[in-house]
């Protein structure tokens, strides 16, 4: 099978590249990546000489149609996907989410080629903390930030691509990942890389936040038996049961790190920031027999940690700007 992934130089991506060529190597990838801040083909060492990478835009119509046109199927990474970012600067995220997702659309409909869109569960906008209901493939968006708004509309795009073309596409909408290779913008590797440089750990507001904690490993998986065994024109939720609240996470960073649980800051909070996620993926895993092989979040924390230590040529040029960056969110948010 030929496989055109978007984004293969980023986070999930690069995972995804990698863990195909494990499980299924007779694939052939060829990975699109404009690599941005966000991307690095450091994140395919191992196995760049097994790809075919492409340095290019997913916007760019002319290039988008001569890369589908040669694939079986695209499965498509590439976006903007930091939140913080895009209450900065918006522009970028509706460039690449939604234009990039357009122009992807229109070439696997002139080619007649299968997508796989790769969405996220923040298109349905958040839960309060006792809310018995979890997120299931019938709730309805209500995205909040500029970032899950395009998001949504990228989303929403695959489905009118399937109902008025007939498009042979699917839609996931996984929660958080963590794992290797993750930029340290992010949560979970801006508090390691900071434990690791003395730094204490950032915490926005009271950490009342929950997320829905999934492997990256696990959330490809679930990308492959979409893939593979998912209905044309349907969305399937990914997830791992895996809810923990911000404040426990951060305490659970600097334990396994062998620190003070306690020693961690408060910061000005994010704007709009969302509750609560989490996932009913009842329909991935009895229709698709999916399920995750990493049962424990703390497991999954600890080798996590100990990928960011024995990696940090890979994330230490990320450092400087990223902190810079924060800094100058602190003091907007401050402003207001
Ligand atoms: P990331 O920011 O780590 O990687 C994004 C990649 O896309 C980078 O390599 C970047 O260079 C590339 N890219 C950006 N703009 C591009 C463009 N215009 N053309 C070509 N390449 C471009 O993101 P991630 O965390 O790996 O997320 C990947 C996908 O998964 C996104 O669509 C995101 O919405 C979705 N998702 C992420 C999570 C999560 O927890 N990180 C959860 C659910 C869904
Ligand atoms: O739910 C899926 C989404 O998960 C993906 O679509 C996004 O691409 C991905 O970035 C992630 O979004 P979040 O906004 O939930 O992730 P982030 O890592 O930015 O933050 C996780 C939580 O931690 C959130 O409640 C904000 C909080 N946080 C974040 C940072 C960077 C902190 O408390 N301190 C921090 O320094």
């Amino acid at each position: 099978m030929k496989a055109l992934v978007t984004g293969g130089a980023g986070f999930i991506g690069s995972n995804f590249v990698h863990r195909t060529l494990q499980t299924r190597p007779d694939t052939d990838v060829t990975v699109l990546d404009a690599l941005t801040y966000a991307g690095s083909t450091t994140s395919l060492d191992g196995v760049l000489d097994r790809v075919r990478f492409v340095e290019g835009d997913v916007a760019d119509a002319g290039l988008v149609d001569r890369l589908v046109r040669e694939a079986d199927v695209v499965v498509h990474f590439a976006a903007e996907s930091h939140n913080d970012n895009s209450l900065l600067d918006p522009g970028p995220f509706v460039r690449t989410n939604v234009v990039g997702t357009f122009t992807l659309l229109e070439a696997v409909r002139a080619h007649g080629v299968r997508y796989h869109h790769v969405s996220t569960d923040e298109v349905y906008g958040d839960l309060e903390l006792d809310d018995p209901e979890r997120f299931t493939e019938r709730t309805p968006y209500n995205p909040s930030s500029p970032y899950s708004a395009t998001k949504a509309g990228s989303d929403l795009l695959v489905r009118a691509w399937v109902r008025s073309f007939g498009l042979r596409a699917t839609i996931s909408n996984c929660s958080n990942n963590y794992g290797p290779r993750q930029h340290v913008e992010k949560f979970i590797p801006r508090q390691i890389t900071n434990v690791i440089d003395g730094v204490r750990p950032k915490l926005y507001g009271a950490g009342l936040n929950v997320r829905d904690w999934i492997h990256v490993d696990d959330h490809n998986d679930a990308v492959w038996a979409v893939v593979d065994r998912g209905e044309a024109g349907e969305t399937y939720l990914v997830g791992a049961d895996g809810e923990v609240g911000n404040l426990e996470v951060v305490r659970l960073v600097l334990e396994l790190m062998g620190e003070d649980p306690d020693g961690f800051d408060q910061v000005t909070d994010r704007a709009g920031h969302d509750l609560r996620y989490a996932i009913d993926a009842t329909r991935l895993r009895t229709e698709l027999g999916w399920s995750p092989h990493y049962a424990s979040f703390r497991d999954g924390l600890a080798a996590t940690i100990d990928w960011y230590r024995a990696n940090e040529a890979w994330w230490r040029p990320q450092k400087e700007a990223t902190e810079a960056r924060y800094a100058r969110t602190q003091q907007v948010l401050g402003r207001r």
